[in-house]
């Protein structure tokens, strides 16, 4: 269904659970994170039931987040069973591939199509520092696993931070030479942990095509992506500029929480509660939310954080 300002909203995202088995510094404190209460969170039978219903309004595409959705038991049936809601037709997943290894074949054939894995270094010793518990060879199997289970197209999710890792972009870029691979660079948002950064560690899409001039813009424009590629290239690199240009004009997303808030913009307060409800109730429920989704977000800086209320690992990305 369409939204008070013509945007088809046909894109779901759900955080099926706040935990994670990283603590990446932009995103969670390393100690005492908060923990919503089992009670609160929504349960399997729950979520698809809301997925029928988005469904019926419009939804076709599902993008299963977390937390980190693969330490949330049984999420493989879960993914068949939302795979499985007619309307939906493309189902995927962000995650940091540390479970991949053992659970990738299985997504795939539970109706995951394709995965975005979260690097944000190709150092060993900075992917340390950085998720704080991570190993990086855990990820590169993870990476491994989504390929041999025919993944595609495999697309990395790089947060750049001034001082941690923006002296890689180069070498990220460099891998999309070579490999089919799509390199997404996401702006550092002031959201959560991201919040106590100080300005420099912001960087701009911008400053990577600056330090990358060959990068060639491709035609199209995918959602909230802007892609790029290498001359002769194999691989693509995206660029997700959510602080220096908007792309709310275009946006045709909500987000559901772990515990079954929907969400008609990731940097407002406004929930919409959806716990407890069933049929018509959840059916005008979806609709208020969609009907509620704000024209746009304001303008993010470290001086105005976002308003969102909670953490990335509640809400998901
Ligand atoms: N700014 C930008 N991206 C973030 N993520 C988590 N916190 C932030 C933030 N403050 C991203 C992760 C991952 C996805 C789940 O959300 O890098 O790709
Ligand atoms: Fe976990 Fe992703 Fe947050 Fe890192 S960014 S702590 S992997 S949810």
């Amino acid at each position: 269904m369409k939204d008070r300002f013509s945007r088809e909203i046909t894109y779901l995202r759900i955080s099926v659970t706040d935990l994670c088995n990283l603590r990446c510094v932009y995103c969670m404190p390393e100690e005492e994170v908060p923990k919503l209460r089992n009670s609160d969170l929504l349960s399997f039978e729950d979520i698809v039931e809301i997925v029928q219903m988005a469904a019926e309004l419009g939804i076709q595409k599902v993008r299963i987040t977390g937390g980190e959705p693969l330490t949330k038991p049984g999420i493989v049936n879960l993914c068949r069973e939302i795979a499985d809601v007619s309307g939906i037709n493309e189902v995927s997943m962000t995650t940091n591939g540390i479970l991949l290894p053992t659970m990738a074949m299985d997504l795939k054939k539970a109706g995951i199509s394709r995965v975005n894995i979260s690097l944000d270094t190709l150092n060993p010793q900075k992917y340390r520092n950085i998720t704080r518990k991570g190993h990086f060879e855990e990820v590169i199997n993870g990476i491994r696993a989504a390929e041999d289970a025919g993944m595609y197209p495999i697309k990395l999710n790089t947060v750049l931070i001034g001082g941690y890792n923006d002296d890689e972009i180069e070498d990220f870029v460099e891998i999309t030479k070579t490999k089919d691979i799509e390199i997404r660079f996401i702006e550092l948002m002031p959201i959560g942990e991201g919040a106590n950064f100080h300005s420099e560690a912001f960087i701009t899409a911008e400053t990577i095509l600056q330090r990358v001039p060959e990068l060639e813009p491709m035609s199209h424009r995918e959602g909230v992506v802007r892609l790029y590629r290498l001359p002769n290239g194999k691989g693509r690199v995206g660029l997700i500029s959510p602080i220096s240009q908007h792309f709310c004009s275009s946006c045709n997303r909500v987000r559901l929480t772990a515990d079954g808030r929907l969400k008609p913009c990731l940097h407002s307060s406004q929930e919409i509660p959806l716990k407890g409800l069933r049929g018509k109730e959840l059916r005008q429920a979806i609709c208020q939310a969609i009907l509620e989704k704000p024209l746009k977000h304001e303008l993010l800086s470290p001086a105005f954080p976002s308003q969102a209320g909670r953490c990335m690992n509640e809400i998901g990305g």
